[in-house]
């Protein structure tokens, strides 16, 4: 299976990646190692040394070079050999290792796995609603899904799933069609967004407990409309507010949900989660921490991983799946995916 290789991948987060570490990480197939030189910038290398193919992540940092751990060559940032420290101390051509553009943006590592040429920080979509900002929490978190990243994104453009399967964040039933559910699909050039608004429905455990002002009330309008960025970068505009008020007279909880292929089947799943409720209060962090992670690691992530067993592919469509109308937002991102993967091929030609 092929993947769309220009384009920012989440690669960790900022606070995640300390000075004098070395971080291998699979991404596409490819072993990759992460670092901060000297002077703190963000670098990626490949994994591997052009001479016994050791891990580089097995080395050291000198500087802003990175020395091989088993006869010591150095490279720097651009995967350029500059020191042999045997013979003559000549540098062979071929002593280059590929060099991964790098961009630290809304707390995080993002990685450009395509051509370098074409890694434009405007590429990246904004997740600035994310941010550790005044007025906001940030709390975030990483999974590792046994599952092939698009029935990651089926699973967030279908938030369908939520009542049946996240009792905590959905409130345990499906709202009745009286609590008239606005649910539709829009697209934005490559980006699709699944609209959930739900008027006049009976309040989520999670909106009760960030509910800061006031006596949380029974019955709230609800939004839940998340876009989906290609190839696999998801943003979740969620709150509640008091039926038929401006959205800022409840809470607030937007959430990034950054997927990055490591293999066909397995997947790194990073979140990040921003409210305007609860500021600063580490408790509630904790809990809703713990909220989340809880929903993803014990809810999503057991049956999407029995999803992916069960399949025995990483390609859905060749399984022939019963489509629903809920279906709308998922087929549309991997029809895009499909398009792009199609007119990769035709420019490689
Ligand atoms: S394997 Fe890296 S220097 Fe020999
Ligand atoms: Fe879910």
């Amino acid at each position: 299976m092929a993947f769309i290789r220009d384009a920012w991948y989440c690669a960790g987060f900022t606070v995640g990646l300390k000075a004098g570490e070395l971080k291998p990480l699979t991404i596409l197939n490819e072993a990759v190692v992460l670092y901060r030189q000297s002077d703190g910038a963000a670098k990626a290398l490949a994994d591997r040394c052009p001479h016994r193919f050791a891990p580089l992540s097995k080395g050291k940092i000198c500087d802003r070079e990175v020395q091989c751990g088993y006869h010591g060559l150095r490279f720097n940032a651009d995967g350029h050999c500059t020191h042999n420290p045997h013979g003559d101390g000549s540098i062979p051509k071929a002593a280059t290792v590929r060099a991964y553009p790098v961009l630290e943006r809304h707390g995080a590592l993002w990685i450009w796995m395509g051509e370098p040429a074409q890694a434009d920080p405007g590429k990246l979509p904004d997740f600035s609603e994310v941010e550790q900002r005044p007025g906001w929490t940030r709390v975030e978190g990483y999974l590792h899904v046994r599952a092939n990243y698009q029935l990651m994104i089926d699973n967030l453009l279908d938030l369908s799933h939520v009542p049946f399967l996240h009792p905590f964040l959905g409130g345990g039933a499906p709202p009745p069609p009286e609590f008239r559910p606005d649910i539709r699909m829009e697209t934005q050039g490559d980006a699709v967004v699944a609209i959930s608004e739900f008027h006049s429905m009976p309040n989520t455990p999670l909106y009760q407990m960030l509910w800061e002002r006031g006596a949380p009330p029974d019955i709230v309008d609800m939004r839940a409309n998340i876009t989906w960025h290609p190839p696999s970068m998801l943003m979740l505009d969620t709150g509640a507010k008091p039926v038929d008020q401006p959205r800022e007279h409840g809470p607030s909880a937007p959430i990034a949900h950054w997927l990055t292929p490591e293999t066909e089947t397995t997947t790194h799943y990073f979140w990040a989660q921003a409210r305007d409720r609860f500021v600063g209060n580490d408790e509630v962090s904790a809990q809703i921490a713990a909220g989340i992670d809880g929903a993803f690691r014990n809810e999503d992530e057991p049956m999407i991983e029995a999803c992916q067993q069960n399949m025995g592919t990483a390609d859905l469509m060749s399984l022939k799946p019963l489509l629903l109308q809920t279906d709308g937002p998922a087929v549309r991102a991997r029809r895009v995916i499909q398009m792009k993967l199609e007119s990769g091929r035709l420019s490689d030609r």
